[in-house]
């Protein structure tokens, strides 16, 4: 019961914790932000190549139950996408090393912009 109790404290105090976190991120994610604003932004904020299929809005991305295509909403899944490249979207295969693709998606996690 003491138990139970704890546990319960603790995922209450997660759960405020994480509401008050609100645009602050932590040095991993401001870097993982820096790589999305100049790498992903363009397009899936601006699609300043005005692409027919609009790129998806990422924000939020992991709090959803599936990417937009249907995958589910994974890092695996969102490794694959940036690595391999989808439709009209390049691969960005050795373009990051893996710090920086654990940075952008520890950033997408938070959902913050
Ligand atoms: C040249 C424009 C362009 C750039 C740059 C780009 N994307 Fe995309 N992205 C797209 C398009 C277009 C799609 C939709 C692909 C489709 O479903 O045909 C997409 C889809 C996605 C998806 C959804 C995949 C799915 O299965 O639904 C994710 C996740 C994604 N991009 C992540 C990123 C990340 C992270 C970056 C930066 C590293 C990035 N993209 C850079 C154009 C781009």
């Amino acid at each position: 019961m003491l138990l139970c109790c704890a546990a319960m404290t603790a995922g209450i105090t997660f759960a405020l914790t994480a509401c008050h976190r609100q645009g602050e991120l932590t040095p991993q994610e401001r870097e993982g932000k820096q790589l999305y604003t100049v790498r992903c932004a363009h397009c899936h904020e601006d699609n300043d190549l005005a692409l027919k299929k609009a790129p998806p809005d990422l924000h939020r991305l992991f709090q959803r139950k599936a990417l937009p295509s249907g995958l589910p909403a994974t890092d695996t899944a969102v490794r694959w996408t940036v690595l391999g490249g989808k439709g009209m979207m390049p691969s960005f295969a050795r373009r990051f090393t893996e710090d920086q693709m654990q940075a952008l998606l520890a950033y997408l996690h938070t959902g913050l912009r």
